[in-house]
């Protein structure tokens, strides 16, 4: 069995691999399990939960998960597999996971162009999501090396690709708006993408700072109010209560057991669940501990109980 057979075996049985692009190396999982994909915010680190981008072959397996215009058509064509990301609506039926598109309706998707990674993705079947491979705050690995002895004794198993030809992560453009936004600078220079398809809206910023998504409605907010940290004695009436740890009245739970993994996996799914004016007036979430996986749910639920709209 080559290492890559191997590879795939561990992605579809739910584990991470890290795995070479032409950017930097990336920490993946298949798309479509909530709970790997909770494994590598944890495994990183990360206080938030920013969305990932899914890794795909072809344009074909894009297609089966996202709506592919034809803008966006022609840029491929052009530039990959590259260091570039389209920001795409997902399919009505996309099986990727809400945690790693942190519940929005649209996905990141790029071609790597790395052939050991793209046979890695064909012989997997499914998309990998993936961010950088390096602990939150530190710098995008450009070799297997720079994985290793960022991640020590926790590394998961790494596919070694040599360095990374560009070095750069890939440039980003949101391709859902009548003239597609530049969300990111990086490895495909904006000149180029122009030369295809005219001008695109770039950040009126310093070029040099990326530009956060988030000022971009990139992230997903309820239509209910939501409110947490709410003792269950403090629930209003019409209020759905989101529940952690034991609580047999709770509307949903999103660990019974108290697994932050495990309510990582759940939140998105759930929020959207109870997001339904129809049958409740309001969102309650109970209090979920400030450790581990706990700071990024609690940093998504601050922001789905401030962001009105
Ligand atoms: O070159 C790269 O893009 C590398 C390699 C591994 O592919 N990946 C990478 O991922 O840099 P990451 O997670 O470090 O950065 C992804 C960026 C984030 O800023 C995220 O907010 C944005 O992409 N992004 C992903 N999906 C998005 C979406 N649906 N809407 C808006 N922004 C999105
Ligand atoms: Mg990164």
């Amino acid at each position: 069995m080559s290492e890559i057979d191997v590879a795939a075996d561990v992605l579809r049985a739910g584990g991470l691999v890290v795995f070479p692009t032409e950017t930097v190396y990336g920490l993946g999982a298949v798309c479509t399990d909530d709970k790997a994909v909770a494994g590598i915010y944890e495994l990183k680190g990360r206080p938030t939960f920013n969305p990932l981008i899914s890794h795909v072959d072809s344009v074909e397996m894009a297609e089966e998960y996202v709506e592919v215009t034809p803008l966006a058509r022609r840029l491929m064509a052009e530039f990959c597999p590259g260091p570039l990301t389209l920001v795409l609506k997902k399919k009505q039926d996309s099986r990727i996971s809400l945690l790693a598109t942190a519940g929005l309706d649209t996905s990141g998707i790029r071609i790597p162009n790395h052939p050991m990674t793209l046979e890695l993705i064909k012989k997997t079947g499914v998309p990998l999501v993936a961010p950088s491979a390096n602990p939150s705050g530190k710098v995008s690995p450009t070799t297997a090396k720079h994985v290793r002895d960022a991640f020590g004794q926790r590394c998961p198993m790494v596919l070694d690709g040599g360095d990374c030809a560009v070095g750069l992560e890939s440039t980003i453009l949101l391709m859902t708006t009548d003239t597609p936004v530049l969300l990111r600078y990086g490895g495909l220079s904006v000149d180029d993408i122009e030369s295809v398809i005219g001008p695109v809206v770039r950040p009126e910023k310093d070029p040099d700072a990326p530009q956060s998504p988030g000022q971009l409605k990139s992230h997903y907010a309820p239509n209910l109010i939501l409110r947490k940290d709410v003792a269950l004695s403090d629930v209003r009436d019409g209020e759905a209560v989101l529940g952690f740890g034991d609580c047999p009245s709770a509307t949903l739970n999103l660990s019974p057991s108290g697994d932050l993994k495990e309510a990582a996996a759940n939140l998105f799914s759930m929020v959207i669940e109870l997001d339904n004016p129809s049958k409740f007036t309001g969102i309650a979430v109970m209090p979920i501990p400030m450790q581990g996986l706990g700071y990024a749910i609690n940093d998504r639920l601050k922001r789905a109980a401030y962001d009105r709209g």
